[in-house]
């Protein structure tokens, strides 16, 4: 018998199983406030979409309230200084977010009387909003049929489907069954549903699939283990680049820091000196690319894959007197590290330099 989900009937049976156990998040008008008249404030939809994009709904949460408790409304943040709106955002990464966020605004505030557009179209057109966060704002602001795609939603229709085609080449397939899917009454709170829904029960490993509303129609559940999708295209191996990194530690136990570039990857992010990180692999990544003299003693090397290339960072400690590394940086106390926001990458170069750098008794 042939199970497959009609689109008449996954609508309600998601939507019943986000009634009850839908997640309480502050951007969010949850079923039982609707039922009183609350309609979602398209600032606070937006806003959360943007935080969320590569951050985690945990780590989002408090910026959010912030932001609000900052900015009120889109023509406040408008309003307010471009320094004051990067030190708020300050530790959430990628930074053109925020100067987006801080474009958006404006745009919003000066074009639109600070009305966001109520339509998919419409909010393509503003600044840093590309089709995830317009669909995602037209659906869950504006109740419109939207077809919302993410990394979770894409793991929900991957398994329900039991979709062969390896991520991303399935992207247009998968959009094309959650436009389907997506029903003209409560669209937002299905978009909202299915990303719930990804987040807690259809998990990326051990999917909890005995609480799961689609359980009866998953194909991915009767004929393979759920876990083995999405299928992704097999990773083909990646330019290496080589670099060298600096740790050094003064007699107060505290670690030089600095900014990096606002361009390129990693823009605006906190980093350990370092060499720039290059293809070439005669390249000196040894001890003579020092920033600063020191007695730099060798701590081996880490690697770490981005989505282009696998980087492997020489990384060197010593300690030294504050006077000895210029003025570029900062000081940080290794006992704060953990509260920084610091790349990963980073925090292994810290790790590999101070064993114990990130560890809960610091
Ligand atoms: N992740 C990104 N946006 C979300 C939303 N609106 N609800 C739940 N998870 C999300």
């Amino acid at each position: 018998m042939d199970n497959t989900i009609t689109a008449a009937k996954a609508a309600p049976l998601l939507l019943e199983w986000y009634d009850r156990h839908h997640r309480e998040l502050p951007w969010r008008v949850s079923p039982s406030m609707a039922r009183q008249g609350v309609v979602a404030n398209p600032y606070h939809i937006w806003m959360s979409e943007v935080m969320l994009q590569q951050t985690t709904v945990q780590a989002v949460k408090a910026y959010f309230e912030k932001f609000l408790a900052l900015w009120p409304s889109v023509e406040d943040l408008a309003a307010a200084d471009n320094e004051d709106v990067m030190k708020a955002w300050a530790g959430l990464g990628y930074y053109a977010r925020a100067r987006n966020l801080k474009k958006c605004a404006e745009a919003v505030a000066r074009n639109h009387g600070g009305h966001f557009p109520d339509t998919e179209e419409g909010l393509k057109a503003l600044p840093g909003i590309g089709d995830y966060t317009a669909a995602a704002v037209a659906a869950i602001a504006f109740n419109r049929q939207s077809a919302v795609l993410d990394g979770n939603v894409e793991r929900v229709v991957s398994r329900l489907y039991a979709i062969e085609t390896p991520l991303p080449a399935a992207k247009p397939e998968m959009r094309g069954l959650v436009a389907a899917l997506t029903p003209a009454d409560r669209p937002g709170d299905f978009a909202q549903a299915m990303m719930d829904l990804g987040a807690t029960i259809c998990t990326p490993k051990r999917p909890a699939c005995s609480l799961c509303p689609f359980r009866p129609h998953c194909l991915a559940l009767s004929v393979a283990d759920p876990e083995t999708f999405p299928r992704k295209a097999k990773k083909k191996d990646k330019p290496l680049r080589l670099g060298a990194a600096f740790v050094a530690i003064d007699a107060r136990d505290t670690v030089y820091l600095r900014k990096r570039g606002e361009t390129g990857l990693l823009g605006g992010m906190t980093e350990v000196p370092g060499t720039a990180w290059t293809a070439r692999q005669d390249g000196d990544t040894s001890v003579a690319a020092q920033p600063f003299a020191a007695a730099w003693e060798d701590c081996g090397t880490i690697s770490h894959v981005f989505t282009h290339f696998e980087l492997r960072l020489s990384v060197y400690r010593a300690n030294v007197a504050r006077a000895e590394t210029g003025d570029d940086g900062w000081w940080e106390p290794v006992s704060s590290l953990k509260a920084q926001a610091l790349p990963t990458v980073m925090k292994k170069a810290i790790a590999q330099a101070i064993p114990d750098a990130f560890k809960a008794e610091r």
